[in-house]
């Protein structure tokens, strides 16, 4: 038996080269080995308001940029959230064991919520019991994601061991998977947070910039002071735009950094254009090419191979608990 990965992404703002180097570009190495299952994470994204009809069009859309990057949709699962409704019936049992103190502390919800809990929605708090129940449902052995999700697979962890010392071992305990390189790749505006879906446009390069729009921000893009080209601690800046060059052409930092010695910020940044711009345009031919019809078929079947899997794990937690 094959051992098995689950990640997920929010089809909400744009999909930008930080989702892929942290997340997509693992996923496409880890399905030649695991039994994968991606999910497009729906619920999660209406924690914060969404136009109805966009979200729908995002759907479809992030489907067909999961198989444009690389995603085989014979080799991989592709399923939408909401399409499984043992997702929410699993977040909200896993809500009565987890306590409001321990949402409270994660990180993500508190650069969320802001200063001003009262109008917050308890969506936004309970989001970590969705997403430890996409993961827990499935029985999943290792989960590929951001250096920004931690915090989230360790609640998972904590949910699934109290669960199971408390009524019966039933679920897997998941571990994350990081990469070396590119688990948090900073904004292009500001090397000190890292780049976000919901940031201004200057912050991302999303997968589906055109190419003016690629060559005018990594042209924009905030520098260190000095000229160095070198990745450092006192270099946020230089070490980004380093390890998306290493990570999009393979070659290692301190070769690239050998390469560019006496040579100034403005030609690695018209070469990491260049290899950006190189690097998105068969994805976007790829995403272009897909039609509306394969994804929903392709969603579809997603979705009954998820609804089966999940079923199982959904009747052992009632059966435990004395439901059903
Ligand atoms: P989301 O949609 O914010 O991001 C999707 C994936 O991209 C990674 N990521 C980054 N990696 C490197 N640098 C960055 N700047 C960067 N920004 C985002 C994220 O770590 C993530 O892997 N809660 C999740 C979605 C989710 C999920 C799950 C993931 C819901 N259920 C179950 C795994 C398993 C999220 O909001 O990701």
């Amino acid at each position: 038996m094959k051992q098995r990965i689950l990640s997920g992404i929010q089809p909400s703002g744009v999909l930008h080269i930080g989702n892929y180097l942290g997340a997509l570009k693992q996923w496409v190495e880890l399905q030649e080995t695991y039994d994968a299952l991606f999910c497009i994470v729906d619920l999660h994204a209406i924690t914060v308001k969404q136009d109805p009809k966009e979200l729908r069009a995002k759907i479809r859309e992030l489907a067909k940029l999961y198989i444009a990057c690389g995603i085989g949709p014979k080799k991989s699962t592709i399923f939408v959230q909401s399409h499984v409704p043992a997702h929410t019936e699993l977040g909200w049992i896993l809500n009565t064991i987890t306590k409001i103190s321990e949402l409270e502390r994660m990180t993500q919800f508190k650069d969320k919520a802001g200063k001003n809990r009262a109008h917050v929605n308890a969506g936004l708090l309970c989001y970590p019991t969705l997403m430890a129940a996409d993961i827990l449902l499935y029985q999943t052995d290792l989960v590929p994601v951001g250096e920004d999700q931690t915090q989230h697979l360790e609640l998972t962890r904590t949910l699934a061991k109290r669960f199971n010392t408390q009524f019966g071992e039933v679920f897997r305990i998941p571990e994350g998977y990081f990469p070396k390189a590119g688990a948090r790749i900073m904004a292009l505006d500001d090397p000190t947070v890292k780049m976000s879906k919901s940031g201004a446009p200057a912050n991302y390069l999303a997968l589906l910039d055109d190419e003016k729009t690629i060559r005018k921000k990594v042209a924009r893009a905030v520098t260190d002071s000095g000229s160095e080209i070198k990745a450092a601690h006192d270099k946020p800046a230089m070490t980004n735009l380093l390890t998306i060059t290493h990570l999009l052409s393979g070659e290692s930092i301190a070769d690239i950094e050998h390469r560019y010695r006496g040579k100034g910020y403005r030609e690695l940044k018209q070469d990491l254009a260049d290899r950006v711009v190189d690097f998105l345009a068969p994805i976007q031919q790829r995403t272009r090419n897909i039609s509306d019809n394969e994804i929903e078929t392709l969603l579809q079947e997603g979705a009954k191979r998820a609804r089966e899997i999940a079923s199982q794990t959904l009747t052992d937690v009632q059966r435990v608990l004395g439901l059903g």
